[in-house]
């Protein structure tokens, strides 16, 4: 690769942020611990009930990055074969389960390489009807584990790239929202009907002071009419206004099973 081109690539790795969000996570866990800890445990007991249903042999985790919101120890102790996918996995993760012979690490952009893209285009061909291209036409990691869970993923997926392209182009709100809603669906196709639980946040609510709801702002766009065996809860993400500074912040969470 050119030296320019390898200079954009690092600049725009930055930009992305995708292992300092893993630090955001983390230090957010550590600040909000209360509240982070019932929607965790929520998610964790999602992914028990559907292994107490499916009896899987093996199963993949679609965004596991700190491993929060995954019952680690329950899965290693049934003996199920453990696959681990993000595109970016912690090292400190890495380091602690590596040598475990039940837990295989995978490396995927799970957009199908619009991370890539963003991270590689020149700048003057980045527009909505390329990124919208670009999604449509990508092939998305399949997996043919007997249980997959997209875990606290989907949102992310689009908001990622989404942050970025508005550091570089101004698209109007209706283009960022079919971006995401194109991310999105293609994340719902690339999970294998009858055996996949999906756990996504699908709306920010901010509320003030007293406890009123002031706002919310969607942040899934695809259907999920698919879902059965729905569950809802309210994840209390940002109490301390530091991810809206004029609110608290919670995220509607939906999880269900992909039919
Ligand atoms: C909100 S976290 C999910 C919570 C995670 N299970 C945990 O406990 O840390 C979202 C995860 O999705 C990963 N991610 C974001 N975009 C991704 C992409 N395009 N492909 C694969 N993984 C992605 C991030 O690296 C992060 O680890």
């Amino acid at each position: 690769m050119m030296f320019f081109q390898k200079l954009r690539k690092a600049q725009r790795t930055r930009q992305l942020g995708l292992n300092s969000g893993q630090m955001g996570i983390y230090n957010r866990y550590l600040r909000e611990h209360e509240g982070w800890e019932k929607h965790l445990k929520k998610s964790r007991e999602a992914i028990i009930t559907a292994i107490d249903a499916a009896k899987p042999k093996s199963i993949c985790i679609l965004g596991s990055g700190l491993l929060l919101d995954v019952p680690i120890d329950t899965l290693i102790s049934m003996g199920i074969n453990i696959t681990l996918v993000d595109v970016d996995h912690p090292k400190q993760i890495v380091k602690k389960y590596s040598s475990n012979p039940s837990i295989k690490f995978e490396t995927h952009d799970l957009t199908g390489g619009l991370i890539e893209y963003l991270l590689t285009a020149r700048l003057k061909g980045i527009n909505f009807f390329a990124l919208i291209n670009q999604i449509l036409k990508a092939s998305i990691y399949t997996s043919n584990a007997d249980l997959v869970v997209s875990l606290n993923l989907m949102s992310q997926l689009s908001d990622i790239p989404i942050e970025f392209i508005k550091h570089k182009k101004t698209l109007t709100n209706w283009q960022y929202d079919e971006i995401a809603k194109a991310i999105q669906q293609k994340h719902i196709e690339s999970l294998p009907k009858g055996k996949s639980l999906l756990i996504t946040d699908i709306m920010e609510e901010f509320y003030d002071d007293r406890g009123k709801l002031i706002a919310t702002r969607p942040t899934v766009f695809a259907d999920l009419s698919m879902l059965s065996d729905v569950q809802e809860w309210l994840w209390e993400f940002d109490t301390h206004k530091t991810y809206n500074e004029d609110a608290i912040t919670k995220l509607a969470v939906v999880c269900g099973l992909v039919s």
